[in-house]
């Protein structure tokens, strides 16, 4: 295969490692429906993925490290949820649009900036697939994107490439996540254990702008979280999870709710946990080929 093909090449096979990835292709949900999803979130995300912070400062040392930062470097953040990198990047840049479809993640991310004094963020509620970037104010010195389900593929990561007029930084998942109970779920709701064919792991971002002629480092840092919730509100936050592969029976549910409570620990509380590992990308733009 010659080399200027192998960009081409990698995104079909991102596109099959999607369609193979059941915890994706078995969605059933609307786009609407899954930012309802995000919007119900938002209020425990900082207790799960949200809560290690090890995978930002990872992303904002080498940011630095390239000199991507400046008193007036204006940084665009996509997908930015409840502002894990939105509200780091504010502390090294001018100023920081924080774009998410997600009004309930943008209200969360706004309240922790006004407790924490941070004036030069400013939301943006769009939905990265559709926005036009004639409507966001610039091109970016930064652009960052970290595990946002809204770049899946070529077309809405060359996008990146496009806002940006100096670094893009990608953050996603690398390798199999372990967790506590995933697997026990996937067999109630579905029978079995789902296929996981890795359609968001870094390879295949990182494998396309490699082949388009970029330069991009990876940088690996760990992802983990351990969190304790009630039973009740572990049964609501397992049904609305799995409520994006269609509705549930009531038996499911039933069953659901028998698990949790057979699982609780001494405080009466369903406690759970993930480990996983993020790949984080930095490319220049302005450095091709
Ligand atoms: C897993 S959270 C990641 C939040 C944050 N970037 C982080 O690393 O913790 C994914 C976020 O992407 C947002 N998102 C998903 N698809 C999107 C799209 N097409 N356009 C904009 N935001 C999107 C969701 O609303 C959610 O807030």
């Amino acid at each position: 295969m010659k080399f200027e093909q192998y960009a081409d090449f990698a995104g079909r096979q991102w596109r099959l490692a999607m369609s193979e990835s059941e915890h994706f292709s078995l969605e059933k949900c609307s786009a609407d429906e899954k930012t309802a999803v995000w919007d119900k979130m938002a209020a425990t995300y900082d207790i799960s993925m949200g809560a290690d912070t090890r995978r930002i400062e990872a992303a904002i040392v080498r940011l630095e490290k390239l000199g991507a930062f400046s008193p007036d470097a204006v940084a665009l953040d996509i997908g930015s949820g409840t502002g894990a990198y939105s509200l780091a990047l504010a502390g090294k840049c001018r100023a920081v649009y924080a774009l998410d479809s997600s009004r309930g993640m943008q209200e969360t991310m706004m309240e922790k900036a006004e407790k924490l004094g941070v004036k030069n963020l400013i939301p943006v509620c769009a939905d990265w697939k559709s926005v036009s970037l004639e409507a966001l104010p610039c091109r970016f010195d930064i652009v960052l994107s970290s595990l946002n389900t809204g770049i899946n593929d070529t077309e809405s990561l060359l996008k990146m490439n496009r806002a940006s007029k100096g670094f893009c930084c990608y953050a996603t998942a690398c390798g199999t996540a372990l967790s506590s109970s995933r697997g026990d779920f996937q067999k109630i709701v579905f029978g079995r254990e789902l296929k996981a064919a890795g359609g968001n792991d870094i390879i295949h971002p990182f494998n396309i702008i490699y082949g388009l002629g970029y330069r991009p480092e990876l940088t690996y840092a760990p992802c983990e979280w351990a969190k304790e919730e009630k039973p009740e509100e572990a049964f609501e936050a397992v049904c609305r999870d799995f409520g994006r592969y269609g509705p549930l029976s009531e038996e499911v549910k039933s069953r659901l709710r028998e698990y949790i409570s057979s699982r609780l620990n001494e405080r009466g509380m369903f406690s759970h946990w993930q480990k996983s590992v993020m790949g984080i990308m930095i490319w220049d733009t302005r450095d091709f080929g």
